[in-house]
């Protein structure tokens, strides 16, 4: 049953009907274990462009391909020793790997956005799984929101950001990680962290050791890692241990106890990462136009919180 013009519960039947918009090009908005996507047939240059049109993307900012099975992934990229490796460790879950593009890959183009080399990963949430398998494609799909505003962790974050742009929003209720994957680029000489995320890189080097970092020029090889992203609203100040006069005040750990919402009492990051992009949405719905962020410890999963909270408070375009 539809709840808004375009919101449905993630019911067998439904999951049917948005594998079948995919198959005809159109939009489709899911869930996964980290954030939502919005979906499109990866093989269909006009789909991928409409993902694009619909984000308001820029056009070099290259799409991830999702996919039901490790088969369908070696058909987009070559695995070398290390993507096998991972892929046994981390898949299905909230891994992304970019690997060379193999000869015949059938993705478009434009989501690789003119570089040689294809991101893929193979999600757990039984929602995007039955969709994927349904549709029988690899999907393209980035976070299901306007580019550049906060990640959406819950279908009515979808709503809110796109509208009616996907002819179908599957609800699956809130993502468990609420963080997107990790990026591990393995196109070149060397293994990179592309970009933090719901996998700590310590755990990722525990299976192939060292990884090295990634030019910050913005040449660099993932070049969709803009200073300005996952925006809200209002401002954002860090490291805040106090609330100044009118600022709404994200709190984390139990010394924030005056905070207007904690990220975590306990100061459990993983906690932290679940509730980031639903807790910025809260205050950003709450008008607030400055939201002061509490510390986060700088290791393990707090990289990825810290990452997208600098990108938060970054000087807007
Ligand atoms: O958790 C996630 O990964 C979510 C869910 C929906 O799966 N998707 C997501 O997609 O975060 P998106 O488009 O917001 O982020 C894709 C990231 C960007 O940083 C992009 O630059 C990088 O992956 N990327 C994609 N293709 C790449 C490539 N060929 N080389 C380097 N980086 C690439
Ligand atoms: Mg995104």
């Amino acid at each position: 049953m539809s709840r808004s013009d375009n919101l449905y519960d993630a019911t067998p039947d439904a999951i049917g009907a948005a594998a079948a918009l995919l198959r005809d090009g159109r939009l489709v908005a899911f869930p996964t274990e980290t954030v939502y996507g919005l979906g499109a047939d990866a093989t269909s240059d006009r789909a991928v462009a409409g993902i694009y049109a619909a984000k308001e993307r820029p056009s070099f900012n290259p799409l991830i391909s999702h996919v039901a099975e490790l088969a369908m992934a070696r058909r987009l990229g070559r695995f070398g020793d290390a993507a096998e490796a991972l892929a046994a460790a981390f898949w299905p879950g909230p891994l992304t790997m970019v690997l060379p593009r193999t000869e015949d890959c059938p993705v478009s183009r434009l989501a690789s956005a003119g570089l040689a080399s294809i991101a893929i990963r193979l999600p757990a949430h039984p929602v995007a799984q039955a969709l994927l398998a349904a549709t029988g494609r690899p999907v393209v799909a980035p976070s299901a929101n306007r580019s550049g505003q906060l990640s959406p962790t819950r279908a009515a974050h979808v709503l809110r950001s796109l509208g009616q742009a996907p002819a179908m929003i599957l609800d699956g209720g809130a993502c468990a990680f609420g963080l997107e994957s990790t990026v591990v680029g393995l196109a070149g000489p060397e293994p990179l962290l592309l970009r933090p995320g719901a996998i700590a890189r310590e755990a990722i080097e525990a299976v192939i050791g060292p990884l090295g970092r990634p030019a910050t020029n913005g040449q660099g090889p993932s070049p969709g890692m803009m200073e300005s992203h996952y925006a809200p609203a209002g401002a954002v100040r860090l490291g805040a241990t106090a609330r100044r006069a009118g600022e709404h005040w994200l709190g984390f750990g139990p010394e924030a106890a005056g905070a207007d919402l904690n990220l975590s009492p306990s100061g459990d990051p993983v906690e932290a990462a679940a509730n980031l992009f639903a807790m910025l949405h809260a205050l950003d719905e709450a008008g607030a136009s400055t939201i002061a962020v509490s510390p986060v410890p700088d290791v393990g999963l707090g990289v990825a919180i810290n990452d997208r909270l600098r990108r938060a408070a970054a000087p807007r375009p």
